[in-house]
């Protein structure tokens, strides 16, 4: 029970990559605020784990790029659970195309979600967690932010950014005690994934050393970790969870 008294909050809790952090950090004692863009999604998140453990999740509805939403949705978590610990923005979305024919909409969209939307929500409680002289940040990437992939310049650039701001964030917040770290996922098996066509997934699993997807569980143990007292000296780092993709 390594996070016994901590209290989370985990942004794009409904599925997928979100939901088993959720899960993880709550088995091993954390409270946590399940966040996601439908109350029914947070909400099913929230109620497995009280059957699992009571009042250890309350589920909270907020679409992550609207800024002003996000600022309350963070006060009225800090008013319910009474602290934050640690905070894993997970939210994100893809809206694919090349950028010859990428529409605007879709720049904007998967760079407000998956980026701005990291600030949004670390904005709205890093009041908080400063003058608790504790905590930890825990930024969702791709190896997409890393590598680059065609079809994906939104994404990408999103998930590159969010590695920068990981990287700036630390050094503003190291000083008073607070770790920001980012995960690098490879390709994992979500309803994210779920879409790709058999040849696109045949040609990313190629690229995989381990030779097999990752599951949702191996990137919540990457974030377990990072969130633990055992990660206490590692800040501003980007983990890859893929397989070897990235070396
Ligand atoms: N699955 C992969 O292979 C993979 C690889 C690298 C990175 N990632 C990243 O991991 C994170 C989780 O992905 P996943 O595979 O679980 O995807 P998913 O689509 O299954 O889940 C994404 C979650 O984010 C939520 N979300 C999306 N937009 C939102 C918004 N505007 N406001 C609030 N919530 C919003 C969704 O409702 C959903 O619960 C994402 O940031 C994704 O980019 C995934």
């Amino acid at each position: 029970m390594r996070f016994a008294g901590r209290v989370a909050i985990i942004t794009g809790a409904g599925r997928g990559i979100g939901h088993a952090i959720a899960v993880r950090l709550a088995s091993e004692g954390a409270r946590v605020a399940c966040v996601s863009r439908t109350e029914a999604n947070a909400k099913k998140t929230a109620d497995e784990i009280n059957a699992l453990r009571a009042d250890a999740a309350k589920a909270y509805a907020v679409d992550v790029a609207d800024h002003a939403a996000v600022q309350k949705i963070g006060a009225q978590i800090l008013q319910d659970f009474g602290k934050i610990d640690i905070l894993i923005n997970n939210a994100g979305m893809t809206r694919d195309a090349l950028a010859m024919r990428m529409s605007l909409e879709d720049w904007d969209s998967v760079i407000n979600t998956n980026l701005r939307g990291a600030f949004s929500f670390t904005q709205a409680i890093l009041r908080a967690m400063i003058k608790q002289r504790s905590g930890r940040i825990i930024n969702i990437s791709s190896v997409s932010g890393i590598m680059g992939n065609a079809g994906q310049t939104n994404y990408a650039a999103s998930k590159a950014g969010l590695i920068g701001f990981t990287k700036s964030l630390a050094r503003e917040l190291a000083s008073r005690n607070i770790t920001v770290n980012a995960i690098a996922p490879g390709f994992i098996t979500t309803d994210m994934t779920a879409g790709l066509s058999d040849e696109v997934k045949k040609a990313l699993h190629a690229k995989i050393p381990l030779g097999k997807t990752g599951t949702p569980e191996d990137v919540a143990n990457a974030a377990a970790f990072l969130a633990s007292a055992d990660a206490g000296y590692i800040t501003g780092q980007t983990l890859c969870v893929d397989g070897g993709i990235v070396m």
